[in-house]
């Protein structure tokens, strides 16, 4: 058997040197004579063992990582074909402590399989779920969906189920399943990493979509930083068409579905998906008023799905193994599991599946292994710009919706980005409206004036400038923008500034008595 040597094409481990060291690799093998197989795999998402090489022995996968091209020549002497040690050793993947205390569901093939052989998804069982799904009616697809309990995982955290049965029971002459893959959360990369290192997946998911709710076409709309994800989920696309899965009978059943990738607009508004419907239909992106919801007037005012990538890669798993499996992880109304991003001032940053209910502070201390600058965590941002600024007197938070909601925080596209000692929260709350400035669609005045008079405010405390008076006005033009505002760009604005001047007040406190604390 020749041997099989796994080196990641994820963007995460390219950007770490991937592509050095495949070549270092294949020119070795040339120079030794050596036959093997190079298989491009997708990261199993520990991105500081990146670049992560794999080799298949006799007794499993052997890793080696954090992998360097003067690493290359040392590690064929040390018989890494055959799992020999080297100071790169790491060991079977599966016993990595990282990997160990995840519960993948969703992300059980990524960084495993090779992204782009169906044979291999299949071997790992993929497609067992549209199996499944073409045997029952729609009505009882969306029944095992909604029994699962699984929640949106873009950040609002709607059951998918309820979403949709209202579009199986809206009447329409076209629907259509649109995925969100605009992924603009700050230290997100879930919908990356599984459209990279698992294609098929969300094929799938996006299949079982449309056939439980009569829609015939899907639409990826995947941001323009993200040309990795595009070109393979391009290619995934031509190969599914080839093999039946999409077409005009899906896997030789009465079905028929196809789907179509779209490249983003570049905006981090036109992940509401809202706006990505008018981006889509290549309008400008701004907001639309609710109602029409997307599931009665969505696309070109057809009734649309519109999912998360990780809401709709999260289904072929639920078809395969039923509702009650998936359910059966989780706590109260969070079920199942979710992919954690780690990122950040952290020591070990990537992708940590699993079940809902671990403590904030388990996440960052125990897996993410406290800052990488070793200095002590001051804060955590969960859910992205939009979500709120933590403090070590919250890490007992469970990672569930409600939990995070009772904080004043929410969980979002589950990223969380840690910061240390020396992070001026004052600056973070700053940031946090002058991101809202520069994002917003400008369609309610709450969300387009606030957020500039919300820069200028904090830029006034920042002076020492009344800042009684000021922070009280910050506090009530941040209610304004929390009730008034038409999404959750300017609605949510206020939580990351709030958190800020209510978890880290000194912080807001005039020049020389924070030099004074300091
Ligand atoms: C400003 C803004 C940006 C958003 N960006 C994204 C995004 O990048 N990806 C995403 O899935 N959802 C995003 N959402 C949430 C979507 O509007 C929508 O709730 C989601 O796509 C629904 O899918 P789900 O139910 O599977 O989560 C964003 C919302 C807002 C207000
Ligand atoms: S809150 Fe901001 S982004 Fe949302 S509709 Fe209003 S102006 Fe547009």
């Amino acid at each position: 058997m020749i041997p099989r040597i796994y080196i990641p094409g994820d963007s995460g481990a390219l950007a770490l040197g991937a592509e050095k060291v495949a070549k270092a690799i294949a020119g070795e093998l040339a120079e030794r004579g050596i036959e093997a197989k190079i298989v491009r795999n997708g990261s199993r998402g520990a991105y500081f063992l990146e670049p992560m090489v794999e080799v298949a022995t006799a007794n499993g996968r052997v890793a080696y990582g954090p992998v360097k091209p003067s690493d290359v020549k040392s590690l064929f002497d040390g018989g890494f074909l055959t799992g020999g040690h080297h100071k790169r050793w790491l060991g079977s993947p599966d016993k990595i402590p990282f990997f160990a205390k995840q519960t993948r569901l969703t992300f059980a093939r990524c960084g495993v399989t090779d992204p782009l052989s169906l044979e291999s998804y299949k071997k790992h069982g993929g497609l067992n779920g549209l199996t499944n799904a073409l045997a029952l009616t729609p009505a009882d697809i969306v029944a095992q969906v909604t029994e699962s309990g699984l929640r949106g995982r873009g950040g609002a955290g709607f059951p998918t189920g309820i979403k949709w049965k209202t579009v199986l029971d809206t009447v329409g002459d076209r629907k259509y399943i649109v995925c969100n893959a605009d992924e603009g959360d700050s230290g997100t990369f879930a919908d990356r990493m599984i459209m990279e290192g698992d294609p098929f997946v969300l094929i799938e998911g996006m299949t079982i979509a449309g056939i439980a709710t009569g829609a015939t076409k899907g639409f990826v709309y995947i941001r323009s930083e993200y040309p990795h994800a595009v070109a393979v989920m391009n290619k995934a696309v031509e190969i599914a068409r080839k093999a039946g899965v999409l077409g005009a009978s899906v896997l030789g059943s009465a079905y028929a579905f196809d789907m179509e990738i779209r490249v983003g607009a570049g905006a981090y508004v036109c992940g509401e998906e809202t706006a990505l419907l008018d981006s889509l239909e290549g309008k400008r992106g701004m907001v639309r008023a609710k109602p029409p919801l997307p599931a009665h007037k969505g696309l070109f005012g057809k009734p649309t799905v519109i999912n998360n990538v990780i809401s709709l890669a999260s289904v072929p798993v639920i078809m395969d193994k039923g509702a009650a499996f998936y359910k059966d992880f989780g706590m109260g109304r969070s079920r199942g599991t979710i992919p954690i991003q780690i990122a950040g001032n952290v020591k070990y940053a990537g992708l940590f599946e699993a079940a809902f209910g671990m403590t904030l502070g388990e996440i960052v201390d125990e897996i993410g292994g406290g800052t990488a600058t070793g200095r002590p965590v001051k804060a955590v941002q969960v859910g992205g710009p939009l979500g709120a600024y933590f403090p070590r007197a919250l890490f007992d938070t469970p990672f569930d919706y409600e939990a995070f909601a009772a904080k004043d925080g929410l969980i979002g596209h589950a990223g969380i980005v840690v910061f240390d000692d020396t992070a001026d929260m004052l600056k973070q709350a700053r940031f946090a409206l002058e991101f809202c400035a520069i994002e917003s669609c400008g369609k309610c005045t709450p969300c387009r004036i606030g957020s500039t008079r919300g820069v200028e405010t904090i830029d006034r405390i920042a002076a020492g400038i009344e800042p009684e008076k000021n922070l009280a006005l910050v506090t009530d033009l941040c209610n304004t923008m929390k009730f008034g505002s038409l999404c959750a760009l300017g609605g949510f604005t206020p939580y990351p500034v709030m958190s800020s001047i209510t978890h880290f007040p000194d912080d807001f406190k005039p020049a020389p008595v924070r030099v004074a604390a300091e």
